[in-house]
This record gives structure tokens, C-alpha cells and sequence, in this order.
């Protein structure tokens, strides 16, 4: 057994047992202890099987977030500690994957959860669906219909502050991928007589205080409404705020979740407009007026909220005040009119106030169906909700209680039907060994109640629709006499004497024992109730208001259509309606919530054993659980067993051959299960424990696991050798590849070193060769000068004889002759320049004749320039001659000499006597012009050049001006005393005049010439010429003193940068001194 041991979350850190079918000893005081144990410990859901029970906390509980709906999803049922949304996965996932349209079925009293419990199912199979656009539209439609609803139909009871006051059953539709489509709402039976009168401590419907609270001014002025809830008849002032409620907050969810679900903002307004009628409807009051026959007749009192009322509807006022006073009976064509007393006039109020809301509250669902339903016509799968109000046991309980209490009997009907009787029933088809299990079917509870001939719902439909005096005496008499056999039937009247004596039994009550316990109905209104009355006058008048919706919901009212024939009766509406209910749920898979009061005070943390005693008694959990006990958990046919289990054992692996019943025999056995966990039906398996079932999962899911494994490593295997055969053939190619240029590359590196090897070896080679050669060059050569040494030496020893012993000295002279004879001759071959300043003299033949060569050079050279000078003309003479003095004055003392060599002294260079501009000048000079020229006169103040005509003369120089000819200056040359030139590159020359002299007046002259050489050298020679003059004194030096007028200034000579265009440059540095500045050449 140690080996079924399967690890699962339900077991694992449980508190009491999470499933009941594992308690041990089973008995109701450990029921109820486990559910206490567990409620302690917050464990608030409890499994039975797959029937959950859930306790109601009266608190919050962390365990509904996100995290949670993630963690139960797809799950297994058995997988995690009990949770509604184990349930709520389950029936999801079977819905979606197996296509079972599911029902969940919320049972249990008012308060103890069930409304909360199918919102938590709701939101969960909404948080799990799929998502998307349109599917989340859908989904928050769905979800927000619930506030609408709320608001409209449920109510503060002094057992639930939320209590739903009616019946709902909820088809969420979904496609095959299992996204929502849609859904379908049924409401039934909503407790109408709230809306007139409401038992002490409870409250009407949430809508009205919601409206008063949450409305702003505006819609409750357009409403005619005023904010104080005690001006309203038809609310209740004992707890008109509740604790926890937020009305206003509610008013404006509900009025957003109304626009989610898509009403249109003239609908809202309708259905506000109609809750408002409602109130004022409640606020009309009557006082009776005699009549002249005795009987009286009602009047409306303070018509102000008759008015208002009918201003809201659009309804005339008359109308209304009449129907209220009048009421016309129809028979066989007649109508006959009688008139309301006082009390009819407030029952056909409160029952227009009842018919007006009620309907309401139908057009509501009616009209989110309309918004919710499904938009296409695609097969869709059903997941149905049902919360529906629980059985009810008041201290005063009437026809609703009735009516209710018929509902939870229907419903455990369909509890017995599907997992009792249908268990059993299965066992027998399957030929499974079973003892029966005792247990109450409340089919005859049922029949009591709905029986079509004797039941208590026809006998109320015969009274109420027979002619004559009924009463609900009347009604209970009768009772009395068809009923009083029945074993659940008691009543004081009836038949049966045990009951005479029953004082716990009153008069007018008849008790029923329910499959939930006995309950005691009063008779009074039940005929009432049953008829739904409301006077055809109040929906004619109705049918006549100017209100879209009103008319909607008052169609009898239309006067073209009246209908003789009666409605039919509540009681009978109410059975067809559970009827199409049952037969609905009974098509889809069930999925039971048992939802347990824990205590009567809404409080948390209290447990009360008698009340949650009486809750599991009635609903059966104990009979439930040793249902599931004796029986078997779960059960599958043999072929889909076979199918899913079949890998856990070789010999069905992968296939068997024989009848499936057998394989799964044969499986079962390899596996080692225990035999009493099995039971081999007809055509199924039974499976007795669910752990069982995991065990096999397990194995299973390990085993898949295996296979998944196996596929892996094949598929991995030939994946890799693929992969494998792929590289070695790469490998191949990139080895023969590589390989060939590796035998390449050694290949040339073998064929490069031979060849130097060669080179090296012909190299050797050929200098060995040519070393051999040469020795043999030299060794020729050798043997040559040694012959010749040797016939020189033979031939000297032959002649020796015959030379005297001074022959050498004479072969001697005779050579040297021989060689000067040679040379001379040769000299007159040689044709040599006969210019003076040709230097080329050819190249001395012997080192012995060099004396005699430098010799004959002087002479040629002297001899040549004897014959140059020859040829020369007197002019020419003179011509050298002044060069002469020139070279004699300046050679190697002034700088500016060398270039003057080349430039023959012309003398007049301003052509004067051909110029007619110096035609006067030329005949002012007397003596014949030596040199003219243009020359710049240096001005003393600012050492600028002005241009001046220069002529010298015999006797004199004249400055002129060089435009017009106009003598300035003539000075006699006797006066001049020097000339003053630096030794440098420049044309700066000063012309001293001697102290004392006639010309001394205008001091010295500081001229510039290229032509200086020129110029001093014929002034000096003027000088030597004649005899009677001192020649005049030439002072060469860098620094002179220049006699301007009155002072004396020092003109000084520097060398300047190179030449660089600017030429020479005086400046005058100060008074005393003119700073020439000479480029260096
Ligand atoms: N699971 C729960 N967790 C917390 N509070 C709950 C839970 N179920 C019910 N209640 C509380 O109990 C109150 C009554 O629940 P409700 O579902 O309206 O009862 P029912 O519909 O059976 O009459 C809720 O208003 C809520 O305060
Ligand atoms: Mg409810």
C-alpha cells in the first residue's frame, strides 16, 4: 500500500481532512468537528468528493487574488487543498476540453454565502477564459450584470445585509475554444411584497435608498424626490443605513455598470423615473367618503403625490384616482362597476406598487439578456450558475417561504438524481457487488407540493379559481381533507388525530416536513399571494400613460386585447418555471457548492454546532459522504482506461491484442493495485479510492514523462549523428584542402632553399673557377715579366760587352732630346686663344718639363697681350686708361668697383647736345662736357634722394635741374678740397669744398650715382692731368663728416640685410647724423 502513497497538495499540511469521504470514524459529531476544526483554521471549503461545502468567514480571506486563480488552474480536482476554484477549474475544463455543458448548483441558506460563492466562480472562469477584445467586453458585461441586479433585487435582512430576494440562474455560454459568448439570465420569483412592507430590521430594495442617496440634486428634483428616506411610506426607517453599505458609492457603480452592460441613458432615466413612482405610489393615502348606499367609498387624500406621480409616468391624474376608487368586473359581456372601499383602495395601491417594481425588475433582466446574449448562432457549450435562495425557516413563514422551500426540494431532487440514485443505479447495470445505502429521497416531498391532482400548489389554484367565497380557510380546510394522509403533511384539522393535540401546531398553520426539517406555514395571504391580483381598471390606466416603459410593462392593460381568461396563478407560473429549470440542469453535468451558515450573527470566528448541525442534516452531507464511501470514486470504461493507462505495464504496451476488459485486468495486476480498490463493471472500471486514481495518474504522468524522453533521445541521437556525419564530411573536405596547401607551401619552401643551395654551390663554384683562372692570369703574367726580366737581364749580360762605361749617360740626353724635340713640336701643332684674358694653357706632358711649361705660358701670355695692345686706337687708349685709373683708385677698396669693369665709361649719358631741352645748358658750360649724367642730390634734412643733372667739366661741375635744364650750382673744381665714398656697394659720394672758397657758401654736396667709379675716376684725372692743380684727395671710408651750410654731419655706412629690392637706404637718425644702410651682396 506504501507504494500508493501519492504526494498531493490536498494532503500535504492539512487541517482535520480536506476531503470528508477520509474521515475517520465517519459520524456526525466528527462531521461537524472536522468543519469546525477546519473553519477555525480559516479552512473554509471542505470537499465531499467533488461536492465542495464552503463556510461562510464573515470576513475577508486572502485566498481569491490572482496568485491563487494561477495556481489552481488547470490543476488537478484533488491536486490542492479544497477551493472553489478547484471546482470552479474542473467545470471549466471539462466544459472546454470534454464538451460537458456544466452546472454549478449553489445551495445553502440565506447568508451563508452562495451569491458571493458564484461571483467567485464567475470571476474566476472569467480570470482563466481566454482573453482579447471582444471576449473582455463580454466578460465585463457578464460580471457588471451582477451589480445591476444586486441593486435592483437584493435587500438587508436580518440574516444577510446582501441578501438576493430572488432566484437567478445564470447560462454563461461559451465557443469551442472556450471563450465566452455570451449569456442568459433567469430570475425567479423576486420577494415582491418587500417593496410594500418590510419585516423589522430589514430594509426595502438597495435601489431606492441608493437613489436617494446617490442621486445629485438635479435628478432627484427632475424626480420629484426628496432626499430624506422618512418621507417615504414604503421605507422603512429602522435601518435605513447599513453598516458596511456605501449607498451613494453604490448608486454610482450600479449607474456605471448599467452603462457597461449597455443601457441606453432614456432607459436609465425610465427605470429611475419608475422606482421614483414607486415611492410616491407609497405616499398616496385614502379616507372614506359615504355613499348614499351605505357602503364606503375611498378618496385619495393629499393629491399632491398622486400628482407628482402622475407627472412622472405621463399618466392623467383622473384616470388613475378613479381606478382607485372603482373597480370594473367583466362577465360575459357586461361590465359592471363597483366601487373601493378604504382597504381595497390600499391593497390595490400596494398592488400596483408590487406589479409596477416586480416587472421592473423582469424588463431589467430581460434587458441585460438582450446585451449579454450570445451574437452568434456557432453550437455553444453551457456553463450554468445557479444561486438560487435557500431553504428558510422563519418563525412566520408564508407563501414565499413556500414557494422557496418547494425550490431547495426540486433542487435535492436533482442531488438525490444525479449522484444518488443514478450512483446505485449504475452499480446494478455494471453488476457491481452494492449494499445499499439508506438514504431520504424527497421525491415524495415533492409530490406533496406539485402533485398535479392532490398537491398542495393545485389545490391552492383550485381555490383560487373557483367561483364563490374564497378564503385561506377555505383553502387550509381543504388541505386538510386531501392531504391528511400524507406522511409529511400536519395540520391541527386534519384527518389525522395525532395532531389534534399539537399545540406546537396553530389553527391556521398546516407544517410540512421537508427533507430539511419541519415548517410551520401560516395560511393567512397565501390565496392572495397565489392570485397576484392587481385590477385589470389600475393596468388599463397604466397601459394609458404617456411612458414607453410603463405601457411595456402593463401589455393587459391595452384595451383592444382584454383577455377574459384569468392569469395564471404565481404558485403555477413558479412550477413551470422550476420545472424548465430542472429539466435544464438536468442535462449538464452537475457541480455541487453546500454553502453552511456558521452563525446567526454575520460574525466571524464564531461557530454555532447546533445551527451548522441543523445545515448538514438538511442538506444531506452525511448521506453524501457514505455514498461516496461505499461506492466507488470514479469509474471509466474500459477502452478509454486502457487507452490512457496502457504504457504503465509491457504487456499493453503498445498494443493489446485481446478484449480491453481484460487488458485492463491484466494492467491493473502488473501494477500491483490492491483488488479491493477495483470493482470490474460491465463495461467499466471502478475505481473505490480517488488516491487511487492519482496513483495511476502518477504513474502515468512519470511514464509519459519517459516516453517524452525516450522520443527525445532518439530524436536527439539522430539529430546529433546527422549533425555528426555532416561535420566529418566537412572535416574530410577542409582536411584535403588544408593538407594540399600545406604540401604547397612546403613544397615552395623546399624549391626556395634548394635554389639557394644551388646558388650557393654555383657561386662556390664559379669563384673557385674564376680563382683558378686568375692564378693562371697571374701566373702568365708572371711568366711574362720574369721572361722579360729574364731576356732583359740575357740581353743586358749579352750587350754588356759592348757598351762603354759612359753609354747610359749619352742614351740619357739622347731620351731627354728625343722627348723635348717631341714636346716642342707638339706645341705648334696646338692652336692656343690669342685673347689676353683667356687662362687655358694645356697640360704639362712630363713633371721635368714643368719649370719650362709655366715659362712658355708667361711669355705667350705677355706676348699676346703685346699684340692686343697693338691693334688699340688713341680713343681706345684712353678709354683703358681711365679703366686703368679707375682699377688703381678703387681695385680691392670699394665694394661697388667689380661691377663697373664691365661698363665702358661713355661719359655723356644724357646725349646733351642732341637733347633740345639741354640745348641752353650745353651752351652755358663753356668747356667741353667730360661727363653728363643724372645723379640724386641727398637732402641733408631727410637723406631722400632729388634727381639732378651732374656735368663735369675741364674746370667745373654744374648741378642742374634735370627737367628744365636750369643751372643750380656751378662750382670751380680748384674749390674742390676732397670726395669722400665708402668702402661699400653704394653710389653715395660727398664733394668737399675747400674752406675759404667762393663756393664754400653752399657747403659740401652729398651726391648718388651708379655711375660713381665713372665719375671720381674723371674728376681725379682732371686733377693729374693739369700741372697747376692739385689732384684731388679720394678719402674711402664708411664714416665722413659732410659740411651741410652752418652744420656738419656724419653720414655713416652700414651693412644692411641682403638685397632684397629695396636697394640702398638713408635715413636721417638725427641731427648730426645720416645712417645709410648698404645691402651686403
Ligand atoms: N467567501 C466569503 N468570504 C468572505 N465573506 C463572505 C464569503 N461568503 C459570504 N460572505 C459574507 O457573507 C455575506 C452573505 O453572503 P451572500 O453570498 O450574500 O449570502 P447568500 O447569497 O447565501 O444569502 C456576504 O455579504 C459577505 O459579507
Ligand atoms: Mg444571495
Amino acid at each position: 500500500m506504501s507504494k500508493m502513497e501519492v504526494k498531493t497538495s490536498l494532503l500535504d499540511n492539512m487541517i482535520g481532512v480536506g476531503d470528508m469521504v477520509l474521515l475517520e470514524p465517519l459520524s456526525e459529531d466528527s462531521f461537524i468537528g472536522n468543519l469546525k476544526n477546519r473553519f477555525d483554521h480559516n479552512e473554509i471549503y471542505t470537499y465531499i468528493g467533488s461536492v465542495v461545502i464552503s463556510m461562510n468567514p464573515y470576513k475577508p480571506l486572502p485566498i481569491y487574488t490572482a496568485e491563487k486563480v494561477e495556481e489552481y488552474r488547470n490543476r488537478n480536482f484533488y491536486e490542492l487543498s479544497p477551493h472553489i476554484y478547484a471546482l470552479a477549474d474542473e467545470a471549466y475544463r471539462s466544459l472546454r476540453d470534454q464538451d460537458k455543458d456544466q452546472c454549478i448548483l449553489i445551495t445553502g441558506e440565506s447568508g451563508s454565502g452562495k451569491t458571493e460563492a458564484s461571483k467567485f466562480v464567475m470571476s474566476y472562469v472569467a480570470a482563466v477564459c481566454g482573453k482579447g477584445q471582444e471576449v473582455n467586453k463580454v466578460k465585463e458585461q457578464l460580471l457588471q450584470s451582477n451589480p445591476v441586479l444586486e441593486a435592483f433585487g437584493n435587500a438587508k435582512t436580518v440574516r444577510n445585509d446582501n441578501s438576493s430576494r430572488f432566484g437567478k440562474y445564470m447560462d454563461i455560454e461559451f465557443d469551442f475554444k472556450g471563450d465566452p459568448l455570451g449569456g442568459v439570465i433567469s430570475n425567479y420569483l423576486l420577494e415582491k411584497s418587500r417593496v410594500v412592507k418590510q419585516p423589522r430590521g430589514e430594509r426595502n430594495f438597495h435601489i431606492f435608498y441608493q437613489l436617494l442617496s446617490g442621486a445629485s440634486e438635479d435628478t432627484l428634483k427632475n424626480l420629484k424626490l426628496d432626499r430624506d428616506f422618512s418621507k417615504y411610506n414604503y421605507l422603512s426607517l429602522d435601518s435605513a443605513t447599513v453598516n458596511g453599505l456605501d449607498d451613494a458609492a453604490s448608486f454610482r457603480t450600479v449607474r456605471n455598470a448599467m452603462q457597461i452592460v449597455g443601457f441606453m441613458e432614456d432607459e436609465v432615466q425610465s427605470v429611475l423615473e419608475l422606482v421614483a413612482a414607486v415611492l410616491k405610489l407609497g405616499n398616496i393615502e385614502f379616507k372614506p367618503e359615504s355613499r348614499v348606499n351605505g357602503f364606503d367609498e375611498s378618496r385619495v387624500k393629499d393629491k399632491n403625490d398622486l400628482k407628482e406621480m402622475c407627472e412622472l409616468l405621463g399618466l392623467e391624474q383622473s384616470v388613475l384616482e378613479r381606478a382607485f376608487s372603482f373597480r370594473t368586473v367583466e362577465a360575459k359581456m357586461e361590465k359592471v362597476s363597483t366601487t373601493l372601499n378604504v382597504a381595497q383602495a390600499y391593497y390595490a395601491r400596494d398592488a400596483l406598487a408590487k406589479n409596477l417594481y416586480s416587472r421592473l425588475f423582469s424588463w431589467l433582466v430581460n434587458r441585460i439578456n438582450e446585451s449579454i446574449k450570445a451574437q452568434t448562432k456557432v453550437r455553444k457549450k453551457v456553463m450554468g450558475v445557479l444561486d438560487i435562495y435557500g431553504f428558510e425557516i422563519f418563525e412566520d413563514n408564508s407563501f414565499e417561504q413556500f414557494i422557496i422551500n418547494y425550490c431547495n426540494e426540486k433542487l435535492q431532487q436533482i442531488f438525490i438524481e444525479l449522484t444518488l440514485r443514478e450512483e446505485q443505479e449504475e452499480y446494478v447495470r455494471e453488476g457491481i457487488e452494492w449494499t445499499n445505502i439508506e438514504y431520504f429521497n424527497n421525491a415524495i416531498i415533492c409530490d406533496l407540493i406539485e402533485n398535479n391532482q392532490n398537491g398542495i400548489l393545485a389545490m391552492l389554484d383550485e381555490e383560487c379559481l373557483r367561483p364563490g367565497t374564497v378564503t385561506d380557510e377555505t383553502f387550509l380546510d381543504k388541505l386538510n381533507t386531501v392531504c391528511a394522509e400524507h406522511q409529511h403533511f400536519e395540520s391541527r384539522q386534519s384527518k389525522n388525530s395525532k395532531f389534534l393535540t399539537d399545540h406546537s401546531l396553530p389553527h391556521n398553520c398546516f407544517r410540512i416536513q421537508h427533507y430539511a426539517g419541519k415548517v410551520l406555514y401560516r395560511v393567512e395571504g397565501f390565496v392572495d399571494k397565489n392570485n397576484d391580483l392587481l385590477y385589470r381598471d389600475l393596468s388599463q390606466a397604466m397601459y394609458k400613460a404617456n411612458h414607453s416603459l410603463i405601457k411595456l410593462l402593463f401589455p393587459e392593460g391595452n384595451p383592444s386585447k382584454v383577455n377574459l381568461k384569468r392569469p395564471p396563478t404565481a404558485g403555477f407560473q413558479f412550477k413551470a418555471s422550476v420545472g424548465t429549470l430542472m429539466k435544464n440542469l438536468l442535462t449538464k453535468n452537475p457541480n455541487y457548492i453546500r454553502c453552511i451558515k456558521p452563525n446567526d450573527k454575520k460574525a466571524a470566528h464564531i461557530f454555532t454546532d447546533s445551527l451548522v448541525c441543523h445545515q448538514v442534516r438538511y442538506l444531506g452531507l452525511m448521506e453524501n459522504v457514505r455514498v461516496r464511501r461505499a461506492g466507488y470514486a470514479f469509474r471509466q470504461a474500459y477502452e478509454p482506461c486502457l487507452e490512457r493507462y496502457k504504457m504503465l505495464c509491457k504487456q499493453t504496451w503498445p498494443h493489446w491484442r485481446g478484449p480491453v476488459r481484460d487488458g485492463v485486468e491484466v494492467l491493473l495486476t502488473d501494477l500491483q493495485v490492491p483488488v479491493e480498490e477495483f470493482a470490474y463493471g460491465r463495461s467499466k472500471i471502478f475505481i473505490r479510492n480517488p488516491r487511487t486514481l492519482f496513483f495511476l495518474e502518477e504513474k502515468r504522468r512519470q511514464c509519459l514523462e519517459d516516453l517524452a524522453t525516450l522520443i527525445q533521445k532518439i530524436f536527439r541521437g539522430w539529430k546529433s549523428r546527422r549533425q555528426f556525419l555532416l561535420l566529418k564530411k566537412s572535416q574530410v573536405v577542409v582536411a584535403a584542402w588544408y593538407r594540399r596547401y600545406a604540401q604547397q607551401k612546403k613544397y615552395q619552401k623546399i624549391r626556395c632553399s634548394a635554389l639557394v643551395v644551388q646558388s650557393f654551390i654555383r657561386g662556390w663554384k664559379a669563384r673557385k673557377i674564376l680563382r683558378e683562372l686568375k692564378y693562371k692570369k697571374r701566373c702568365e703574367e708572371a711568366v711574362t715579366t720574369i721572361a722579360a726580366y729574364w731576356h732583359g737581364t740575357q740581353v743586358r749580360r749579352e750587350y754588356r760587352k759592348f757598351f762603354r762605361a759612359n753609354a747610359g749617360k749619352k742614351i740619357y740626353d739622347f731620351t731627354i732630346q728625343r722627348i723635348m724635340q717631341k714636346y716642342f713640336l707638339g706645341l705648334k701643332t696646338t692652336t692656343l686663344s690669342m685673347s689676353p684674358i683667356d687662362k687655358s694653357w694645356p697640360a704639362k706632358p712630363y713633371g721635368f718639363l714643368e719649370g719650362t711649361h709655366q715659362e712658355l705660358r708667361r711669355i705667350f701670355h705677355l706676348w699676346r697681350c703685346k699684340k692686343y695692345r697693338s691693334k688699340f686706337t688713341k680713343e681706345m687708349k684712353a678709354t683703358y686708361e681711365e679703366k686703368l685709373a679707375a682699377s688703381e683708385l678703387f681695385k680691392d677698396k670699394k665694394a661697388l668697383y667689380p661691377s663697373s669693369v664691365g661698363q665702358p665709361f661713355k661719359g655723356d649719358y644724357v646725349e646733351l647736345s642732341k637733347n633740345p631741352k639741354y640745348q641752353k645748358l650745353n651752351s652755358l658750360v663753356e668747356d667741353k662736357v667730360l661727363l653728363a649724367d643724372v645723379v640724386s642730390k641727398i637732402n641733408r634734412a631727410n637723406g631722400k634722394g632729388a634727381p639732378r643733372m651732374f656735368l663735369l667739366t675741364k674746370n667745373n661741375f654744374v648741378l642742374a635741374d634735370q627737367k628744365t635744364g636750369q643751372v643750380k650750382t656751378s662750382v670751380p673744381l680748384p674749390d674742390l678740397s676732397s670726395v669722400s665714398v665708402s668702402t661699400q656697394n653704394d653710389g653715395f659720394f660727398a664733394l668737399r669744398v675747400k674752406e675759404g672758397a667762393t663756393s664754400a657758401a653752399k657747403g659740401d654736396f652729398l651726391l648718388s650715382s651708379d655711375r660713381l667709379i665713372e665719375i671720381i675716376t674723371k674728376l681725379h684725372r682732371i686733377g693729374s692731368a693739369s700741372a697747376d692743380r692739385n689732384q684731388i684727395k679720394i678719402d674711402i671710408s664708411d664714416e665722413f663728416l659732410v659740411q651741410f651750410k652752418q652744420d656738419k654731419v656724419c653720414v655713416k655706412f652700414i651693412q644692411g640685410a641682403p638685397k632684397n629690392g629695396n636697394g640702398v637706404i638713408c635715413k636721417r637718425k638725427n641731427n648730426r647724423l645720416l645712417e645709410v644702410s648698404v645691402p651686403s651682396p
